[in-house]
């Protein structure tokens, strides 16, 4: 059965709820009775309650970018998945290089999160990538290898079921340099190899695994048209609703 594709946004630190609620004004029109593909929108937590009340009814789900592991406590600066789950959010960026170069997430945090989206029931958007230095130096397989096993941890198939990972390599995030089709491709199989190991064929041949960095509605389509590639992880080219649309429509 083919995979069907998530289109996803993130958003990261962009728009307020007022602009928030311009995009989605401007963007269902675009997207209305789309149904090929499942189409998510992950903006700052501030604006998540606008996604959703703009979004309510229509086609495209709303996600956050981040959770933490804990449901309540005194985590200054976090959000739980109960949080999340009350507002009516269904998806959730976990493990972002952003997070991971920034805001010190490990392997460890990624997984203690990823275990609390897919323990809440939400569908965790997991992201894995190499370096240019690790790509530069032959180690892009390990890594991912790595990265993948380290934040599917102690995660069974059937807990996993709503898993999603995201390959990112970080030398392509905003950059403008795409990994072109066919290296996504290899680096996707690599990342299905290891959840084959993980959690067994059947789950693997399921798993989306969707490309991010740098795509654009020029090389959307290309990218698409990969067996591999399952859908897309959008940064800048997501904040302009004209632009994401036609990325949703490659
Ligand atoms: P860009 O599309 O801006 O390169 O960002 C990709 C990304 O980090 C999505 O999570």
């Amino acid at each position: 059965m083919p995979r069907t594709k998530l289109i996803a946004a993130n958003w990261k630190m962009y728009k307020t709820p007022e602009q928030t609620r311009e995009f989605f004004r401007d963007f269902l029109p675009l997207v209305s009775g789309h149904s090929r593909d499942e189409i998510v929108v992950c903006p700052p937590d501030v604006d998540l309650a606008s996604a959703l009340d703009s979004a309510k009814g229509s086609n495209v789900a709303v996600g956050g970018q981040n959770v933490h592991w804990k449901q309540e406590g005194a985590f200054t600066g976090e959000t739980s998945s109960a949080m999340l789950l009350a507002l009516g959010v269904t998806h959730v960026i976990v493990g972002h290089s952003e997070r991971r170069q920034y805001f010190c997430e490990t392997d460890d945090t990624v997984n203690l999160r990823l275990k609390a989206a897919l323990e809440a029931g939400l569908t965790p958007i997991c992201c894995v990538g190499e370096v240019l230095e690790e790509r530069e130096a032959g180690l892009t397989d390990d890594v991912l290898r790595r990265q993948c096993v380290r934040a599917f941890h102690a995660v069974s198939a059937r807990k996993a079921s709503k898993l999603v990972v995201a390959y990112e390599p970080v030398w392509a995030i905003g950059t403008g340099k795409t990994a072109t089709a066919e290296l996504a491709a290899e680096a996707h199989a690599v990342i299905r190899r290891e959840a084959t190991e993980v959690f067994g064929e059947e789950f693997a041949s399921k798993l989306r695994i969707l490309y991010g960095g740098s795509v654009k509605p020029e090389n959307a389509s290309t990218l698409m048209a990969q067996e591999e590639i399952d859908g897309a992880l959008v940064g800048g080219a997501s904040l302009d609703a004209k632009s994401f649309a036609a990325i949703v429509k490659y």
